[in-house]
């Protein structure tokens, strides 16, 4: 029998500590006005310097958990999309794991910054239609302040912290309910547009995000509405069969553009940008949670998921809810 990847429920969390463009005015040489215009953001979450991206996840994971009405024995799998793990290793997924008490099972961390989610989502997939695992909490979790140049001012104004989460159910028999395709992409030849200037293998430090802002966008909006077209063809569905796009939230004018190219009205893009900065891999789980606990993303609609991010990688993903 045929087997779909169903979303039982979601769940998110966001540190308590806003910080303004106005507080960012007192750190680097910015101004409320240059973030805005070029990036769309307001503000963003910054987390406790004892709060571990792991503590977040464990929030946004129990949020979903609480939500299914769900046990955490009768999950099987724990995959965490993260930039920003706690240590090398061992991975995010496992302190999730313990915290929750969760028992042995398949746990790992996901490795594709911006487009993190999305890559967790599919390889969750995969394993529920090859009948591998029935019931895994998918999770992008960030702390990015943690590796933010904080005298860099056309990075650290543009990044956040925060988590997502939602359960993947498989489900058999009727309805039309589930993941219906993912489109993951990487090339490594566009992988010195966007970096950190360390790691374990190298400087022994995690090192701090530099980014070439301008190659990055020219390459964001083309690639997102490549992936986005492809997987609207592949399914014979163009964008009016669409209810809501939520997009990562690089950036507002890279969702603009994206939108306009896939003729997509704003109305349908679900937007947090200007609340939550770039918050990586946890910014597309953010922003659907969000729109489903206020009911505008509702039962039997079409949803699309976009990202992109370091490597370059980029990725979509249809989904019915
Ligand atoms: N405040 C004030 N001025 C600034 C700031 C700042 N925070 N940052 C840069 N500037 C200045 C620059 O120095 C430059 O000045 P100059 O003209 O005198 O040299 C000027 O503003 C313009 O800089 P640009 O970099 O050309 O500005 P741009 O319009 O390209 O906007 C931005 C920059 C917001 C970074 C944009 O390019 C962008 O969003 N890029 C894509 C980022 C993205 O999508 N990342 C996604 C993946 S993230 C990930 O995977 C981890």
């Amino acid at each position: 029998m045929k087997i779909r990847s169903v979303i039982r429920a979601t769940g998110s969390y966001l540190p308590e500590r806003i910080m303004t463009n106005a507080d960012l005015e007192n750190v680097v040489d910015t101004s409320d006005e240059w973030i805005r215009q070029r990036s769309g953001i307001k503000e963003r979450r910054i987390a406790g310097e004892n709060e571990k991206t792991s503590d977040l996840a464990v929030n946004a994971a129990r949020a979903a958990l609480d939500r299914a009405g769900m046990k955490a024995s009768e999950i099987d799998g724990i995959i965490v999309a993260t930039t920003t793990p706690d240590q090398t290793f061992p991975s995010v997924a496992v302190s999730v794991q313990k915290t929750l008490d969760i028992p042995v099972c398949t746990a790992f961390d996901v490795q594709a910054v911006c487009s993190g989610f999305v890559y967790a989502l599919s390889i969750a997939d995969n394993f529920i239609k090859a009948g591998q695992l029935k019931r895994i909490l998918v999770i992008g979790a960030e702390k990015m302040s943690a590796i933010l140049n904080w005298e860099d001012r056309t990075t650290c104004v543009l990044f956040g912290d925060g988590a997502g989460a939602l359960i993947l159910e498989a489900q058999t028999g009727e309805g039309t309910s589930g993941i219906i395709s993912s489109h993951l992409y990487a090339d490594g030849r566009l992988k010195d547009l966007l970096y950190t200037d360390g790691g374990p293998g190298t400087t022994g430090q995690s090192g701090h995000i530099v980014m070439h802002g301008r190659e990055v966008f020219k390459h964001a909006v083309n690639l997102m509405a490549q992936v986005v077209e492809e997987a609207l063809e592949t399914n014979g569905l163009t964008a009016a069969d669409v209810e809501w796009l939520v997009p990562h939230q690089a950036n507002i004018r890279i969702i603009e553009a994206t939108a306009k190219k896939l003729k997509l009205p704003m109305d349908k893009v679900i937007v947090t940008v200007e609340r939550h900065g770039n918050t990586s891999a946890a910014s597309i789980p953010l922003a659907f949670d969000e729109a489903v606990r206020d009911g505008r993303i509702k039962p039997g609609q079409t949803v699309l998921f976009e990202a992109m991010g370091g490597g370059l990688t980029w990725a979509a993903s249809l989904v019915r809810i």
